[in-house]
């Protein structure tokens, strides 16, 4: 008898500490922002049915009514059997605060069929601190604010500084511009490097838009990128309207030819390339891109002076439709040092190149653009103003 209640003591404890077991391991962080909708994205230590609680921000306590909740489905079934969890909230209104919540409820058992076992939820916290609260983007007016962090290379305690003087409930995304591992290699990779530095700073309340640089298109599990930052449509390679101020994000694809030795034979960013150019004929073609109060380009290898394939094959490329859409700014990484170029014959808008252990603000807004560069310090070290046209 008392071995028989020992093996249940030791069973129930051994089901206490697999419960117990089960949490949220990294995030929650926001990404792929637009006027009508974000994306949560988080991480559990076991497949888990998930979801988010949304509402806008009424002042009263989130406790105070029950709130919508929003499930990651495909094709009409919610999913169970994944630990990376990515919800995209839809259908919210723009310029409006919103608080969320996230929950996931561990799967204990799934065998056959739909009997599914569930186990514990966890959540976020929202009793000792406040909900995770964020803004989507204006549909209408001139003003947005953003920062700029690229190659940081896996430098997370250089990434965590340079956030640590900026003041982000004023900032409405962070553009990652390229080049934030040197090449990916396994999901422990993407948080060391810079994703657990991201939401400790920022990014479970300033939504993150990735852009790929070249060093992104690298390794073992580049493929699955877009799985921990994914983005409406798709594709990498996006134009985000707040209001009337038009962000174009252009990805570079690699600097040297398809077939060198370093890309193991991989590499297909020709015909990549040259599908990107086609649609950004059409998108700066659009009437909301023609129709911008401002036209800022994100590209992590700046075009104007290139002599390898990748950068002569970008300039062949975009350049010649980028030099009649009324570019105000491009805004760039790759060569890790601060470079500045007005516009020319060649490239006709101003080329900004952001070093690698610097972060650049963006302001848009009393009919210019100003852009600052922050060095380790926190100081300002480069400053520019590009007056609306
Ligand atoms: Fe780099």
């Amino acid at each position: 008898m008392k071995k028989i209640l020992s093996t249940i003591l030791a069973l129930a404890a051994c089901t206490t500490l697999l419960a117990q077991d089960f949490k949220i391991t990294h995030g929650p962080w926001l990404c792929d922002l637009t006027s009508d909708g974000v994306t949560v994205v988080w991480t559990t230590s076991k497949p888990a049915l998930s979801w988010v609680e949304v509402a806008e921000d009424d002042g009263r306590s989130f406790y105070a009514a029950e709130h919508e909740r929003r499930y990651e489905t495909v094709a009409g079934r919610k999913q169970a059997h994944k630990t990376l969890h990515s919800i995209r909230l839809k259908g919210l209104r723009p310029g409006t605060k919103y608080r969320y919540r996230i929950f996931s409820q561990e799967v204990r058992e799934w065998k056959y069929n739909d009997k599914v076992y569930y186990g514990d939820i966890a959540a976020s916290n929202v009793y000792s601190r406040q909900p995770f609260a964020f803004r989507t983007l204006p549909a209408s007016g001139c003003d947005l604010s953003f920062v700029v962090l690229n190659d940081i290379h896996g430098r997370a305690d250089c990434m965590a500084g340079l956030c640590r003087p900026i003041d982000f409930a004023q900032i409405d995304f962070v553009a990652f511009n390229g080049d934030m591992s040197n090449s990916t290699e396994s999901p422990g990779q993407l948080y060391r490097d810079f994703i657990d530095a991201s939401v400790g700073a920022f990014a479970s309340e300033t939504p993150i838009l990735y852009n790929r640089g070249n060093h992104e298109t690298r390794g073992v599990y580049a493929d699955f990128l877009q799985e921990y930052f994914p983005k409406v449509g798709g594709c990498y390679y996006k134009l985000y309207m707040a209001g009337s101020v038009a962000v174009l994000m252009l990805d570079c694809g690699e600097d040297k030819p398809d077939s060198d030795i370093e890309y193991g034979g991989l590499g297909a960013y020709d015909a990549y390339r040259e599908e990107e150019a086609a649609w950004l004929r059409e998108t700066v073609a659009s009437e909301e891109f023609r129709n911008a109060s401002a036209r800022i380009v994100l590209l992590h290898i700046p075009l104007g002076n290139g002599t390898w394939h990748g950068n002569i094959h970008l300039e062949e490329l975009f350049l010649p439709i980028l030099n009649d859409a009324d570019i105000d700014v491009m805004l760039s990484g790759h060569t890790h040092r601060y470079s500045f170029r007005p516009a020319n014959d060649e490239v006709r808008f101003p080329v900004l190149v952001n070093d690698n252990a610097s972060l650049l603000r963006c302001d848009v807004g009393d009919g210019r653009i100003t852009v600052r560069i922050y060095g380790p310090e926190g100081t300002v070290t480069h400053s520019h103003e590009f007056p609306l046209k």
